[in-house]
C-alpha cells in the first residue's frame, strides 16, 4: 500500500469531534465514577431493603420510616441494640460489591438520630471476621432524639489486598440497650477527582481522561427516559444537598442516588474538558406513553428551567439557584439534545412535533444553542436550519465496516452527531462480553469515515462507556472493573478511542493511494498549529499490508500499533493485555515505511 497525503487543500475537522456518551447503566454512576462507596446509602428506589447492609454485634437492623430524614429520604436504618448488652455494636455497609480500599484519605459524613452521647468509631475493614482493619477514626457525637445531627470526619487507610472490604460504624451498646439508634445517608469517598466535594473516582475519572475527549453527552441514554413519565430523569431532583435527592428507580434496573447528578456532570465536563452535551426529557417514557401536545409545555418550560439552571445568570430564577449551590459562573453549553431514541417505544409519530415544540422554544430563548435531535427518523420536513442529527449504531464488525463510506455523500446541510456506537456481535452473531480486537478494528475502520467526513460529522461517542463487573446490563464497555482497583481493565475498543482522540489535526488532507479501500483504510489530517501530521489506518484483514506513507516535508515522529493476537477482559494476565505499541519513525525524503499488521489499528504521528 502507498499512500501520498497532500499538504494542501483538505476540508476543516470538527474540534470536538470524538467524545463521551454517558448514563447510570452497568453501575458506572453509583458504584462507579462517582467516588461514594457505600451502596443503598439513602434506601432509594423502589424497594431497597437493607441490601448492603449488616448487623455488627447483636443488634436488630431495620428500614424505618417513622423517623425520615428529609422528605426526600423518608427511609432510614433503624438500629436495635437489646437490654443489657454490651461492647462495641453497630452496621456495616459492603459497598458496590466490596470496597476499594487503597492508601488513601477518606472522607466520611452520616447522620444520626437518637439519645447518645460519646464515641462512634468509623472503619474500614475486610470483610471476612475479625477482619483487618485498614484505617479507623473515632468521632464524639452528641445526638439527641428529637432531631438529625450530622458529622464529618476524614481518616488514612492503608492499601488493602483486594475489594473485599466492608465499611463499619460501632458505638457504645451499654448506652443504647434496650433502645434504638437511627442513622442515614452514610458517605465514604476516597480523595476525589480535582478534590471535588461529592466528587468522582479518581481512578476511573482518570482512564477516562486519558482517552482525550472532547464532549460529555449526559444523562442518557434510556436513563434519561423513565419507565413511566414520573420516573423519568428530573434535573431539579438531582441538585442541591444530597439529602434533598430523592433518587430513583433508574431504567436499568437498580436505584440511582442521584448523587451524581447535573451540577456534578457539569464539574465533571468543566474538569475533564469537555464541552456538555445536555440530552433534555422529551414526553418519552420507554413504557408508560407518550406526552404529546398542550401537555407537553410543562416538560418544555422544565427544559427552560434546566437550561437556564446551567446557563442563566444569577439574576435569574435558575441561575441564581445555581448559585446558591456555589456557582455563580454559567457552564459553557452549547449543545441541548431533544430526548433519546425517540423513535423507539410509541415515540416516532409524535418526535416531528415534540422536537419542533423543545427546538422553537429552546431557540426562540437561546437563539445560540445547537439543538440536536435524537433520532434522524420522524423529523420535521423540513428541517430547522443549524440543526444536528443524533444517530446510534449497534453492530456487527462486518456491518461496520460496510458502513465506512456513510457519510462521504451525505446531505451537508446539518450535522451528525454519532451518539452511541459499538460493535457489540461478532460476525457470528454472537453477543461480546468485552470489546474484541476485531470489533475495535472494525470500529476503527468506521472511525476513518467519520474523521474523513468530519466537516458534516460533528461529534461520535462509544456506549456504554463503563460496567460495574458485578452488576453489569449491556456488554461490550469501554472500561471493565470491581471493587478491587488492580482489576479495572481497558478494552481494545479503548485504546482505539484514545488512539484516535489524541491524535487530532485540524485539517483532513487529501490521500492518493495506489490500491482501493478494503482491507486497508486510511485518513490524514495535520494539526495546522503544531505542524504534525497525523495519518490512522487499519487493517481489518488477516494478511499484514506493506505500507509507505509520503508526506512531503514530514522527516520524523512516532508510529503507535494497536495489534493482538486476543483481546482484553479481567481475567487475563496483565502481560497478555493487547495494549497499543509507540515506536519511533524516521523518514527519508518524507518517505515512511511501516508494516500494518494483520487485525490491526496504526496511527503515525510524524512532522
Ligand atoms: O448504550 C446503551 C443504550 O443503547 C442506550 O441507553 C440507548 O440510548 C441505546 O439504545
Amino acid at each position: 500500500l502507498a499512500l501520498t497525503v497532500a499538504t494542501t487543500g483538505g476540508n476543516a475537522s470538527s474540534p470536538i469531534l470524538y467524545g463521551f456518551m454517558f448514563e447510570d447503566i452497568n453501575h458506572s454512576g453509583d458504584g462507579g465514577i462517582h467516588g461514594q462507596l457505600l451502596r443503598n446509602n439513602g434506601f432509594q428506589g423502589t424497594n431497597p431493603g437493607l441490601t448492603a447492609w449488616g448487623a455488627v454485634g447483636a443488634v436488630t437492623l431495620a428500614v424505618d420510616t417513622a423517623h425520615p430524614l428529609t422528605t426526600a429520604l423518608p427511609r432510614v436504618l433503624r438500629v436495635t441494640v437489646p437490654s443489657g448488652a454490651t461492647g462495641q455494636v453497630g452496621f456495616s455497609n459492603a459497598g458496590y460489591w466490596g470496597i476499594p480500599v487503597k492508601k488513601d484519605t477518606y472522607a466520611c459524613y452520616f447522620w444520626v438520630e437518637g439519645t447518645y452521647s460519646g464515641a462512634v468509631t468509623v472503619k474500614l475493614t475486610s470483610a471476612a471476621a475479625g477482619g483487618t482493619v485498614f484505617g479507623s477514626k473515632v468521632v464524639n457525637i452528641v445526638s439527641v432524639s428529637t432531631k438529625w445531627t450530622y458529622y464529618e470526619t476524614t481518616f488514612t487507610a492503608t492499601a488493602a489486598p483486594n475489594g473485599n472490604n466492608i465499611f463499619v460504624v460501632t458505638f457504645d451498646a451499654a448506652k443504647v440497650a434496650g433502645g434504638s439508634i437511627y442513622f442515614n445517608l452514610p458517605q465514604l469517598f476516597p480523595v476525589t477527582y480535582h478534590t471535588r466535594y461529592n466528587g468522582l473516582n479518581p481512578d476511573i475519572a482518570g482512564v477516562l481522561e486519558n482517552i482525550g475527549g472532547s464532549f460529555l453527552r449526559f444523562p442518557g441514554g434510556n436513563n434519561l427516559e423513565g419507565a413511566t413519565v414520573a420516573s423519568r430523569w428530573k434535573w431539579n431532583e438531582t441538585i442541591g444537598p444530597v439529602e434533598t435527592r430523592p433518587g430513583r428507580q433508574g431504567d436499568w434496573g437498580y436505584a440511582n442516588t442521584d448523587a451524581l447528578g447535573l451540577l456534578e456532570y457539569l464539574y465533571w465536563s468543566e474538569d475533564m474538558g469537555l464541552i456538555p452535551i445536555l440530552g433534555v426529557w422529551a414526553g418519552l417514557s420507554l413504557g408508560g406513553g407518550v406526552v404529546t401536545g398542550a401537555a407537553l409545555q410543562p416538560y418544555i418550560q422544565d427544559a427552560l428551567n434546566e437550561i437556564e439552571y446551567v446557563i442563566g445568570a444569577t439574576t435569574t430564577t435558575y441561575g441564581a439557584l445555581r448559585a446558591s449551590h456555589g456557582r455563580a459562573a454559567p457552564f459553557n453549553l452549547k449543545h441541548v439534545e431533544i430526548g433519546n431514541e425517540d423513535f423507539l417505544s410509541g415515540g416516532l409519530a409524535s418526535y416531528a412535533a415534540r422536537f419542533t415544540a423543545f427546538h422553537d422554544a429552546i431557540k426562540a430563548k437561546y437563539p445560540g444553542l445547537i439543538i440536536i435531535s435524537s433520532t434522524d427518523q420522524g423529523l420535521p420536513n423540513p428541517k430547522p436550519a443549524g440543526m444536528w442529527i443524533d444517530i446510534h449504531y449497534y453492530l456487527t464488525p462486518d456491518q461496520f465496516v460496510a458502513r465506512f463510506n456513510t457519510y462521504d455523500n451525505y446531505d451537508r446541510k446539518y450535522g451528525i452527531f454519532v451518539g452511541e456506537y459499538a460493535c457489540t456481535k461478532s460476525n457470528t452473531g454472537a453477543t461480546n462480553p468485552w470489546p474484541t480486537l476485531v470489533g475495535a478494528v472494525a470500529e476503527a475502520v468506521f472511525m476513518i469515515g467519520i474523521e474523513r467526513n468530519s466537516d458534516v460529522v460533528k461529534m461520535a461517542a462509544y456506549a456504554p462507556l463503563m460496567q460495574h463487573l458485578n452488576s453489569t446490563q449491556w456488554t461490550p464497555d469501554l472500561i471493565g472493573y470491581t471493587s478491587d482497583p488492580s482489576l479495572l481493565t481497558l478494552s481494545t475498543s479503548y485504546y482505539v478511542q484514545q488512539m484516535f482522540s489524541v491524535n487530532r489535526g485540524t485539517t483532513i488532507l487529501p490521500v492518493t493511494s495506489d490500491t482501493k479501500f478494503g482491507p486497508a483504510y486510511w485518513v490524514a489530517s495535520r494539526n495546522d498549529s503544531t505542524g504534525t501530521y497525523y495519518v490512522k489506518m487499519a487493517n481489518y484483514g488477516a494478511t499484514a499490508v506493506s505500507t509507505t506513507v509520503r508526506i512531503a516535508g514530514a522527516t520524523s515522529g512516532t508510529v503507535t500499533t494497536l495489534t493482538g493476537p486476543g483481546s482484553n477482559s479481567i481475567n487475563m494476565p496483565k502481560n497478555a493485555l493487547v495494549l497499543p505499541v509507540t515506536t519511533a519513525i524516521t523518514g527519508s525524503g518524507g518517505s515512511f515505511t511501516l508494516t500494518l499488521p494483520a487485525w490491526s489499528v496504526v496511527v503515525v504521528a510524524v512532522k
